[in-house]
């Protein structure tokens, strides 16, 4: 087993996705240090195989826990269209091909949805947290749905074409700040943070 550095309120985010640490770290605050894949010192390819999203971050985060010994917490998202019998979901990423590139999942996207006047959707973020011996899962949503034109250049992924419900701009418009109070994997880590502190973790 390849050992890391895990020292107290230290928390490895099994992602190198450098907007969901952003989105994380802003929720968690300064006292506490969240740690990439890439600053832990993993830099394997980690196998997001599983047929759910709450078994992709169970899986992420136990390859962490096996391989580096170390607490972790782990997420998978999926974006769930009502009209696509909740697609793309689990398979989000890969929507359109094996070269994750999310314009040409989004163009994928609006395509399925030509012509289509339910709109509906929700985002849908998984966390897996391993904490010593225990497992625990947390679940946030957001509920919107799908323009049919891509608008905004911030957030990433599905970001340009998502209006939440209650807004009229997408996320990639509405920017980090609100994205952070609103969001699917803000509620999310909310409930983790929360978790934590009730376990006087942090
Ligand atoms: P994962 O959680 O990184 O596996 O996300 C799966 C897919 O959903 C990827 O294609 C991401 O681009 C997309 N995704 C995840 N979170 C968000 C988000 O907050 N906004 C838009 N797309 C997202």
């Amino acid at each position: 087993m390849r050992l890391l550095l895990c020292m107290r309120k230290k928390l490895v985010f099994a992602t190198n996705n450098r907007h969901k640490l952003t989105e994380v770290r802003d929720i968690f605050g300064e006292n506490f240090e969240i740690a990439s894949l890439e600053e832990a010192g993993c830099f394997d390819d980690i196998p997001e195989d599983a047929d759910t999203l709450e078994g992709n971050a169970l899986a992420k985060a136990r390859f962490v826990k096996q391989n580096y010994g170390c607490d972790c917490f782990a997420d998978d998202t999926g974006l769930e269209v009502a009209a696509l019998g909740f697609a793309p979901g689990v398979y989000s990423a890969r929507y359109a091909g094996e070269a994750k590139d999310s314009a040409a999942n989004t163009a994928k996207l609006l395509r399925e949805l030509g012509g289509v006047d339910d709109r509906s959707a929700r985002f849908r973020t998984v966390i897996a947290l391993i904490l010593g011996e225990e497992e625990m899962l947390f679940e946030g949503q957001v509920e919107g749905e799908i323009i049919e034109t891509p608008r905004g250049k911030q957030g990433f992924g599905y970001d340009p074409v998502f209006v939440p419900k209650g807004y009229s701009e997408t996320f990639a418009e509405l920017g980090e700040e609100i994205k952070n109070r609103i969001s699917h994997r803000a509620e999310a880590v909310r409930k983790l943070k929360q978790y934590l502190d009730e376990k006087h973790f942090l």
